[in-house]
């Protein structure tokens, strides 16, 4: 009889994240079921792309543009991108350095597996983005988490990152502005952590995947901060900004012998994204400037109810991120986790929103609420929330 055998890879990815999901599971269940459940849990836009996109898209595969494209991406779209990185870089960036990648969480996926053996060390300050942690168990790293308490909003702490390097640790990855916290390292912090790493010999790669959503101040790439870029790697993406989570289009900006590894990667892998895509990626990044503000401005209000209403319900608090599009939210005076209270927030009032521990201890007596949702919606789930919370409901919590 076969008896079947699997890799040590899968066998992580299997066991990734079954508690994770396990509210928002319940509540597509209950959804399911007819029930009417407000779903703040996810992170994806609730905007439409928008239709200059589309149809440019659609002009694109109607003139035959649905065949191989090269592993480290088409001319038009790494041109786009350079130009953005170049835009207020003292380092000009060159399509050479780009590698394009089926969205954001590939993009990751190939540059850890660029840099880093099984069993190596990777620094990673937490709250981190849960998409770290399958990640990492696949390619079996040991992470060393560094905690950035919710006492300081989670603020970037450099210190506290260059003390956790150790003459193990073979890379550093951070995420700025980070999911679910929505904190930015500033560029002084970005500089003096790239020239540290690099002092040490150490990789340092950021996550940049919400550089367009920012509200209290513009974000600066990692890329534009350092002083040299020899050890540092930006990571950045369509999904979120430009409301393209579907489309699967991310990048890598690198230097040229990881590009190298990067390509071969991207070849082996992938083979190439859709040309159609990447060329309407190419074009929403030159003609962006409209919409993604109209999407920015869109988050901030809803931010800014959110902050505001849940500021007026005893027992909750929470304060305003920078960026992002999430909102974290202090249960400890109501609830002895985030788990609890998302678990008897779902039972109660049908509001399924994310406990914070799966993103890293700080976040443990948190939970995320996500501004992917219109300000409609927003208020209405807020009004369960204040019922849940006022009418002792939350004893069950
Ligand atoms: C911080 C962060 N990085 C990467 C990703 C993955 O992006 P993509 O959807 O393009 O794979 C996400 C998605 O939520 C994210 O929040």
């Amino acid at each position: 009889m076969f008896s079947p055998r699997f890799s040590l890879q899968s066998d992580a990815l299997n066991r990734a994240d079954a508690d994770v999901w396990a509210v928002s599971d319940r509540a597509h269940a209950l959804a399911n079921r007819g029930e009417d459940v407000i779903f703040l849990c996810v992170g994806d836009p609730n905007f439409d792309t928008p239709e200059p996109i589309l149809d440019f898209a659609r002009a694109r595969l109607g003139v035959g543009r649905t065949h191989y494209s090269p592993a480290a991406g088409e001319p038009m779209l790494r041109r786009a991108i350079a130009d953005i990185e170049s835009k207020v870089s003292p380092h000009p960036c060159s399509p050479d350095d780009v590698v394009v990648f089926p969205g954001g969480t590939n993009a990751i996926f190939a540059v850890l597996s660029c840099l880093l053996n099984p069993g190596e060390e990777i620094v990673i300050p937490e709250p981190m983005y849960i998409g770290y942690v399958p990640i990492c168990d696949a390619l079996r790293l040991k992470v060393k988490k560094v905690s950035c308490p919710a006492e300081t909003h989670f603020a970037f702490d450099v210190e506290a990152v260059k003390a956790a390097i150790g003459a193990d640790t073979r890379a550093v990855m951070i995420n700025t502005p980070v999911n679910p916290t929505g904190a930015m390292a500033t560029p002084e912090q970005l500089r003096e952590l790239a020239a540290y790493c690099r002092a040490r010999n150490v990789w340092l790669v950021c996550d940049e995947m919400y550089s367009m959503i920012t509200f209290a101040r513009r974000h600066t790439s990692l890329r534009t901060a350092a002083e040299h870029l020899d050890n540092i790697v930006v990571i950045d993406g369509l999904s979120k900004s430009h409301a393209m989570s579907g489309w699967r289009l991310g990048w890598a900006v690198a230097h040229g012998p990881l590009v190298e590894r990067l390509i071969g990667f991207a070849g082996a892998t992938i083979f190439g994204c859709p040309q159609f895509i990447q060329e309407a990626a190419a074009f929403a990044l030159e003609f962006d400037s409209y919409f993604v503000k109209q999407m920015r401005d869109a988050y901030e209000r809803r931010r800014d109810l959110i902050v505001e209403r849940i500021g007026k319900i005893p027992g909750l608090s929470c304060y305003s991120p920078d960026a992002g599009m999430f909102v974290m939210v202090d249960v400890s005076n109501i609830a002895e986790s985030g788990q609890a209270f998302a678990e008897a927030l779902l039972d109660a009032e049908r509001v399924s929103v994310l406990p914070g521990a799966p993103f890293g201890p700080s976040a443990v007596n948190h939970v995320r609420l996500t501004l992917a949702a219109d300000e409609g919606e927003l208020s209405r789930a807020l009004d369960r929330i204040e019922r849940f919370v006022t009418t002792g409901n939350k004893r069950s919590a």
